[in-house]
């Protein structure tokens, strides 16, 4: 049966742990002759911006002696309304797997559904699981096995909150989630991780000895119009320096990127030395090389 990542949680915990540790290796390993996708093909489609999940994805296939190539939506026949079941079904005959970024999980599972190769979710509304693999790595790196520690979600319960909730549960650590009201995150994902989660009322509540701070941006790919408005509802969700002092000594800062220093983080934090932002960019690269060896069983 063709495996694809659509979320997450479509791992099991041992599969996640098994990717991690895979791309750990590979960041560690020397040998440039290595080769494992040699005449494989990743297509990419792309509905919305991207600069790390595009060049990590493009630039790992090349390293590895395969080739991406770089679909605008727009500028394929599916900017013309052909359907994305047909769009498989040709793309699955010609390349080895498929990475999309839209606002639809529907239509990604539409996608999977009617492909013969891997499909990946490069992003939707609802989930980032490349984000979270590269993320999970970098933790491991920074501070060893998350099992039994407490990260903190401070912001906007969206696609990547979702998939951080998902590590909860593959992981074994507790997510502490604070949002303003009107930005919680998906109630059905919430409850399905169980006891890995809790809701907190407020920044400080979910910071205190937390051993990891996340935020993402306020306003999302496509919720530019709310900008405005998001910023007003966001006050008093910003990590700062204060917030991170709530956090144990070691915490560590992450965040997906991009980021807005000055909203949902300030340039002292992002910049400063609890900030693992630039591994943990890097490791999209690897993290997403692993997940391909796995699903293409190189
Ligand atoms: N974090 C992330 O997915 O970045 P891009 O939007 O640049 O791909
Ligand atoms: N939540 C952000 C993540 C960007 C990588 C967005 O969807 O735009």
């Amino acid at each position: 049966m063709t495996r694809h990542l659509l979320k997450l949680s479509d791992l099991s915990a041992a599969e996640a742990q098994q990717i991690i540790a895979r791309a750990i290796a590979l960041k560690n390993m020397r040998d440039t002759s290595y080769r494992p996708f040699t005449g494989k093909t990743l297509a990419m489609i792309f509905a919305k911006n991207s600069t790390r999940t595009r060049v990590s994805f493009e630039a790992g296939m090349a390293k590895f002696g395969g080739h991406a190539l770089f679909l605008h939506s727009g500028t394929t026949q599916l900017g013309r309304d052909e359907p994305i079941s047909d769009t498989a079904k040709v793309l699955s005959r010609m390349v080895d797997a498929i990475m999309i970024r839209n606002d639809s999980q529907a239509d990604q599972e539409d996608l999977a559904a009617n492909s013969r190769v891997p499909v990946i979710n490069g992003l939707s509304e609802l989930h980032h699981p490349c984000q979270l693999l590269a993320d999970m790595q970098t933790w491991f790196e920074h501070r060893g096995n998350p099992k039994g520690k407490v990260a903190a979600w401070i912001g906007d319960g969206n696609n990547v909150c979702h998939s951080f909730i998902e590590a909860a549960v593959l992981f074994d650590f507790k997510l502490r989630i604070a949002t303003p009201k009107g930005y919680e995150a998906d109630a059905k994902i919430v409850k399905a991780a169980g006891a890995h989660v809790e809701i907190v009322h407020g920044a400080t509540f979910a910071a205190n000895g937390a051993d990891l701070i996340i935020t993402d941006t306020w306003t999302s790919m496509g919720q530019e119009a709310e900008t405005k408005k998001r910023l007003a509802d966001f006050a008093g969700y910003q990590v700062d320096a204060d917030l991170m002092k709530r956090a144990k000594p070691d915490a560590i800062f992450m965040h997906c990127l991009p980021a807005h220093r000055g909203e949902e983080v300030s340039a002292e934090v992002i910049d400063g030395e609890q900030s693992v932002i630039w591994d943990e960019a890097e490791n999209r690269l690897w993290a997403q090389m692993a997940l391909l060896e796995f699903l293409l069983g190189a």
